[in-house]
């Protein structure tokens, strides 16, 4: 499985033989992507090693919060991808009070294990590397939920990149941010948030978006020093 395609970089044939190998668009589509180059990363996925890791069972029906396994997303610029021990805390084979431990699905997470190993996952979200550190633990403090900028990972049996993350997207929302702010304490509640934005685009939200506007440390920034070195 491993190489079968280069680790992500941007490069845009990249995208271009995926589509055509995995079939999932006709070359219009790829040809689209191609000069469309606000869109060309969206619908991102590719293929994960083992069984892969389903958000919609653990996040979703499981309701494990996000934070359970990506612990450092509010101190750290980076959001971390949980290693094979945060796994086996639930499927180890001697974890006997689980009904799954049987389970043949979930034997690559043990054998990874087993070998002292990590799971080789591979990243779906990557801006390019003249965009400074994305500092997601500011978002996160903010109010700016996953959602506004994964899409709805609860509802994802496998993610998929769901929005641009185009120069144009970030100022849409550093302009408007009262448009997308939700309570701090919220912001891994993502079917909350849903239903909330959606209330609030048709003007049937309670939320005080005023008072989170001025909850924030300072504006979003604007000025190109922010985000470019
Ligand atoms: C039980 C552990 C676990 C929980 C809970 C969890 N995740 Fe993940 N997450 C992972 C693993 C493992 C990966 C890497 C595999 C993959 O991309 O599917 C991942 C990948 C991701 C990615 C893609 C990263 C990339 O490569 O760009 C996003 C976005 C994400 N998670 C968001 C969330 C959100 C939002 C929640 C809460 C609603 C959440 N996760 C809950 C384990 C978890
Ligand atoms: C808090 C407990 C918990 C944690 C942590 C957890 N899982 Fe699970 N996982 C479950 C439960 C419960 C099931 C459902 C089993 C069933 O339906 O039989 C499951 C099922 C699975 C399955 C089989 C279903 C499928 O989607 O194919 C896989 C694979 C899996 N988990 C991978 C992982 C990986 C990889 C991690 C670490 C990133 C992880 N799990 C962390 C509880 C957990
Ligand atoms: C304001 C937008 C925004 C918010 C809010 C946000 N993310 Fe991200 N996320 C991104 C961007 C952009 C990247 C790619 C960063 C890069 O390439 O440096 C990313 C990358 C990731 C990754 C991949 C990290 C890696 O090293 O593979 C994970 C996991 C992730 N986010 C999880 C989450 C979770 C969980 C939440 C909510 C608790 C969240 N994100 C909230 C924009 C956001
Ligand atoms: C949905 C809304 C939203 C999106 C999308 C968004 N941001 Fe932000 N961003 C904010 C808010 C709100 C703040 C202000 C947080 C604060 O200071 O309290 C902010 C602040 C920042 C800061 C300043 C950090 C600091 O230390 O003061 C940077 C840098 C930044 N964002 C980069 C980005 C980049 C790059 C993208 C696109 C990949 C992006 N943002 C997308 C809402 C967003
Ligand atoms: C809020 C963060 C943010 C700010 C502020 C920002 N940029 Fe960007 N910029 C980005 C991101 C993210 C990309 C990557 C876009 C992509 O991958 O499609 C980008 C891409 C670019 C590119 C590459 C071409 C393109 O349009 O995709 C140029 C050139 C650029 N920015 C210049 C600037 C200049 C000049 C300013 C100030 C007027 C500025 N940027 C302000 C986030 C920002």
């Amino acid at each position: 499985m491993a190489g079968l395609f280069p680790k992500w970089t941007n490069a845009l044939p990249t995208i271009a033989a995926m589509a055509v190998m995995g079939g999932a668009v006709t070359t219009v589509g790829a040809v689209w992507y191609y000069f469309t180059p606000k869109y060309w990363e969206a619908g991102y996925m590719p293929e994960q090693p083992g069984n892969g890791f389903n958000h919609q069972l653990h996040a979703g029906k499981l309701g494990i919060d996000c934070r359970y396994c990506h612990t450092k997303i509010e101190q750290s610029p980076e959001a971390n991808i949980p290693n094979v021990d945060t796994c086996m805390g639930c499927h180890a084979e001697n974890r006997i009070s689980l009904n799954f431990v049987k389970d043949e699905r979930v034997q690559f997470i043990r054998d990874a294990y087993a070998e002292d190993a990590s799971i080789e996952w591979r990243r779906i979200h990557k801006l390019p590397d003249y965009v400074r550190n994305f500092p997601h633990h500011v978002h996160i403090k903010a109010g700016v939920s996953c959602y506004s900028c994964h899409g709805q990972i609860m509802g994802m049996p496998e993610v998929f990149q769901s929005e641009p993350l185009s120069m144009g997207w970030c100022l849409e929302c550093h302009r408007n941010p009262e448009k997308h702010l939700v309570p701090p304490d919220q912001v891994t509640k993502l079917t909350w948030v849903e239903q909330e934005l959606d209330d609030r685009a048709h003007g049937r939200s309670g939320v005080d978006t005023d008072a989170l506007l001025s909850s924030l440390r300072r504006e979003p920034p604007q000025y190109c020093g922010a985000c470019h070195h």
